[in-house]
């Protein structure tokens, strides 16, 4: 089992968005997969279409984590009805895959934990939730906008982070101090996490100014700045108001970029040089 911390310290920079695209990319390939809605502001849950009956939303299961009962209390995301009746409409092999997608679903309970002074103890409670975790092979953890409890709590569990930037001077500045942050974090209580991936989201191809920022990113950050990039798309809202998953979505642009997920997420799982990221970090260290 794989766990990918999705995180950024600015709001709104598609965190939530690249969780639920490469969520969809997952479903789409058959990879059980769990997603992890620790935003208060719970717009994962939103996305991935759930409705809970009487489940623990994940804020209830952090503060008994050894009593969760994690498998007792995650809901299928309504993407997977879909995934299943598109599969057998189309008669694809992939409509005899596990189809697994599910949501701890998000609330405001977790506020509680977003503090800047959390323990070791505090720290540990999604690693314990996720100690009762099945079969899944990926777990996708969406992080609010901030480097606060929740965000290292989600650090602290995880094998992986994925820091998602726009390709802006103030996103370009705030990831490198969240890299440092990472550093930091990594040396006192998560030695095993990877440094971290970038993604780089809403990519204007038009614009000077983005191309200018990505290759300053890819400067400073060589081969951890992920790709593909993810292009600015105009029926992005639509598709997220319709709480639908992008692989679903008729339409050419859907199809592209539901293209780039699946691309982003192997890449995301198995990257490629493993010695230029070590370079890159020592780099970034300085
Ligand atoms: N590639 C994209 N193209 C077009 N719109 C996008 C793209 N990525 C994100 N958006 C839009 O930008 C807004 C913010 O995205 P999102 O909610 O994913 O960001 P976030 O980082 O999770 O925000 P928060 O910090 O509030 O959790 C949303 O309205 C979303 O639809
Ligand atoms: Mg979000």
């Amino acid at each position: 089992m794989q766990v990918v911390s999705i995180s950024s310290l600015k709001g709104g920079v598609g965190k939530t968005s690249v969780t639920s695209g490469l969520a969809s990319a997952a479903l789409a390939a058959g990879i059980p997969t769990l997603v992890v809605d620790l935003d208060p502001h719970a717009d994962a849950s939103t996305a991935l279409g759930v409705s809970p009956d009487d489940q623990l939303d994940i804020g209830r299961m952090l503060r008994s984590p050894r009593r969760a009962h994690l498998a007792d209390n995650v809901v299928a995301s309504g993407w997977v009805g879909q995934a299943r009746a598109n599969g057998a409409a189309s008669g694809s092999a992939n409509g005899s895959a596990p189809h697994v997608l599910d949501v701890a679903v998000g609330s405001a309970y977790t506020g509680i934990y977003d503090r800047p002074d959390l323990g070791r103890r505090d720290l540990r409670r999604l690693s314990t939730v996720l100690a009762g975790a099945g079969d899944y092979e990926l777990v996708l953890v969406d992080c609010p906008p901030s480097l606060n409890g929740l965000t290292r709590m989600a650090w602290s569990a995880s094998d992986k982070v994925a820091l998602v930037a726009e390709p802006g001077l103030f996103s370009v500045a705030g990831t490198e101090r969240t890299m440092r942050a990472i550093q930091l974090f990594r040396q006192e209580f998560a030695p095993k996490l990877s440094p971290a991936g970038i993604v780089a989201n809403r990519v204007r191809s038009g614009s000077a100014e983005h191309a200018f920022r990505l290759a300053e990113m890819e400067s400073m950050f060589g081969e951890l700045l992920l790709t593909p990039h993810i292009p600015e798309q105009a029926n992005w809202q639509q598709i997220q108001g319709a709480a639908h998953s992008i692989h679903h979505w008729p339409g050419d642009s859907a199809k592209n970029a539901a293209g780039l997920f699946d691309a982003l997420l192997q890449n995301l799982l198995h990257p490629r040089g493993l010695a230029a990221a070590g370079a890159v970090r020592d780099r970034s260290q300085r």
